[in-house]
């Protein structure tokens, strides 16, 4: 047996001086980037990182991941924030300890691959404000797509750390895809390209304890670089996988502070570092330290972010991957995509098509992007699939898989949905099967001849590059040429308390902002009623429109439950409907804006979603099964074909508007 293999007593000294172990475990530390997109849906404020930072600069992490995956989305779209001024502030605050970043390949941290000349200039900018370790994965584990950049991140001095993302089509590794020797094989493949580390990418927590064994077992066997486990606690199984790791031998495991633990988020760092003091694989790490942390983010952070915890469960453990292999983050974009479209009651049947749908496209990990692309697709078959005919709306981004432009697929595709979905496709209706960047012309002139001055530094041009809409949109709040919206400015802890206050009051039937009698004004007619969900609790109350400021005149406890679940305000993912931070009365529904003059066909939204551009405008002629309007729902985008020839006599909407079901986009005569 090698030394590896155990885990053993050597020291009886548990003091934060105890001599350093022989074979010690390595920590990379993941809260602020993992652990608030698993926990918070990637809400995390820089401001918020800053309390903890210098102490957690103190603990001895081998890395802490502060960056990258959907953060850089996240920060410029719901935040207001510069995602690389979080790398240079952080930077002021954490100087011993490596910054991590995970990067999805030639897709950056976008959805999409980009063009060489964007790929090698981010990873550039990107050590340049700080980064030292890049995880970089391919959601298809085709690591063509790591060409491009890997030479820039060992150019610039930076660590490569090659992920194989695991997945599975059983319940254990075998089957005829991802077998042992599937991933042994991917292991030197990453050896070959350079890797400084191999990273297990363990996204959705199908690992179990005895697969973790075998699995780092023969990576140890076979591979040189360190090995890295990084496996979501989602179904309940990670510490225990983690613990069989060790054993194994892994020599850098993830784990998050336990604030930021458990869910669909990681193991937490505090059991570890009890369950091996004295070990050969002691972390070394002081628990007072780590207690002290814990209570700053208790006391000063986490209020702020309570309401973005999906509640309405009481499970910490997700059974559905269990039985369906099916990511929490996945599942909870499906859970709020059907609600959008008032299809909750279709769950069922997207579990049942979801593996059918995978299969036929490739038997493809399930991962950022690919779990969306996936995903939604399974939702649009679901929804607008016939008896007759499968596939009825293909997104883009299932187009472009079937193309080849996210890489080669496990398996191949399926013939016949290959086919339909590569009809008329703009690119060609063959499928290539190079690298898929080369196929894509250079992105960066374009880009900075649309931005213009908009974009100051390359940093600015970057962020245009891979997100133009919502990029610009930023970009145009940077620099005070627009203002930035309520929404995205942060709530504090007065804010909180003065929350906390009031559902207090509400629960005890108190009065809210009782006014002295005198003032209390007399209920108008013209007074509404309006239902009020707190938590489990129902009020019924009355609000008057007076000049403008509805004044609340009572509001009581309705004895009766409510029939409905509550109406907590779920963390979106979709664009069209930012977080609102403070609970607020519902809204009348408005209504929907004149429809531009009923004569003509409509082009309705099928689904709610972000307009991304117009193919069409005002005075074009188009032939029906044309393309009018293109919609990002979910991060996908999908092209609303003209359903009758004619002339367009209205555009509706512009670039960048929310849209919900059934509005009419355009209107053809
Ligand atoms: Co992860």
């Amino acid at each position: 047996m090698s030394e590896h293999t155990q885990v053993e007593m050597t020291e009886m000294k548990y003091g934060k001086d105890r001599p350093e172990a022989k074979h010690k475990l390595m920590i990379e530390d993941i809260s602020l980037r993992d652990g608030h997109q698993s926990l918070f849906a990637t809400r995390g404020r820089t401001e918020d990182m800053i309390p903890v930072a210098e102490k957690m600069d103190e603990i001895g992490f081998w890395a802490m991941e502060v960056w990258g995956g959907a953060t850089f989305d996240a920060m410029h779209r719901f935040l207001g924030e510069d995602p690389w001024e979080r790398l240079r502030t952080l930077k002021r605050y954490l100087k011993k300890t490596p910054f991590s970043m995970l990067l999805r390949g030639q897709n950056l941290v976008g959805y999409r691959n980009y063009a060489d000349d964007v790929a090698k200039l981010f990873v550039k900018k990107t050590v340049d404000n700080g980064m030292e370790v890049f995880r970089t994965f391919d959601a298809l584990n085709d690591y063509r797509n790591f060409e491009t950049v890997v030479p820039v991140i060992k150019e610039c001095g930076a660590h490569f750390q090659g992920c194989i993302c695991y997945t599975l089509t059983e319940p254990r590794i075998g089957g005829d895809v991802y077998t042992l020797e599937y991933y042994i094989k991917k292991a030197k493949e990453l050896e070959d390209m350079g890797a400084d580390s191999i990273c297990v990418k363990d996204m959705a927590g199908l690992l179990a304890p005895y697969d973790a064994y075998k699995l780092i077992k023969a990576l140890k066997d076979n591979v040189k670089p360190l090995i890295h486990l990084h496996s979501h606690f989602t179904s309940g199984m990670s510490p225990m996988s983690h613990f069989k790791a060790i054993e194994a031998g892994v020599d850098i495991i993830d784990t998050c502070l336990t604030p930021y633990a458990y869910r669909t988020s990681h193991a937490a760092l505090e059991p570890f570092v009890m369950s091996l003091l004295g070990t050969n694989r002691d972390t070394g790490f002081d628990i007072n330290a780590l207690a002290d942390i814990n209570e700053i983010l208790e006391r000063e952070v986490m209020p702020k972010y309570k309401h973005l915890l999906d509640d309405t469960k009481v499970s910490s453990i997700d059974i559905n991957v269990l039985l369906h292999q099916t990511p929490g983050g996945m599942l909870s974009n499906l859970v709020n995509q059907l609600r959008d479209m008032d299809a909750l009651d279709k769950m069922d049947d997207v579990l049942k098509e979801l593996p059918r749908v995978r299969k036929e496209l490739g038997q493809i990990p399930l991962v950022t992007p690919t779990s969306q692309i996936v995903g939604i697709q399974t939702v649009n078959n679901v929804l607008f699939d016939t008896p007759e005919e499968r596939y009825k709306m293909v997104t883009a981004q299932v187009k472009d898989l079937c193309y080849g432009l996210y890489g080669k697929t496990s398996v191949p595709i399926d013939p016949e949905v290959q086919k339909k979905a590569l009809k008329g496709y703009e690119r060609g209706e063959e499928p290539i099967s190079c690298r898929p960047a080369e196929v894509l012309e250079p992105e960066l002139e374009n880009a900075k001849k649309e931005i213009g001055d908009l974009a100051v530094d390359d940093e600015d041009l970057i962020l245009y590059a891979l997100f133009p809409v919502t990029g610009k949109k930023f970009l145009m709040q940077k620099y005070g040429k627009e203002q930035v919206p309520e929404s995205l400015k942060p709530i504090t802890l007065e804010d909180v308390e003065k929350q906390d206050q009031i559902l207090a009051k509400a629960r005890k039937g108190e009065l809210i902002e009782k006014p002295a009698p005198q003032d209390i004004p007399e209920k108008s007619e013209y007074a509404r009623t309006f239902n009020v969900f707190v938590e489990d609790e129902y009020f019924e109350v009355g609000v008057d429109e007076v000049g403008g400021a509805p004044v609340i005149t009572y509001a009581a406890p309705v004895a009766a439950a409510p029939a409905q679940p509550v109406a907590v305000p779920v963390a979106p993912v979709t664009p069209a409907a930012p977080a609102a931070p403070k609970p607020a009365l519902k809204e009348e529904p408005k209504a929907a804006p004149e429809p531009a003059v009923a004569a003509g066909t409509p082009v309705k939204a099928p689904m709610p979603g972000m307009v991304i551009k117009y193919e069409k405008n005002m005075g074009d002629s188009v032939n029906e099964g044309e393309t009018v309007v293109v919609i990002e729902a979910m991060k996908m985008e999908n092209a609303l074909p003209a359903p009758t020839s004619g002339v367009i006599k209205a555009v509706n909407y512009n670039s960048g508007d929310s849209v919900a079901k059934d509005d009419v986009l355009a209107v053809i005569e």
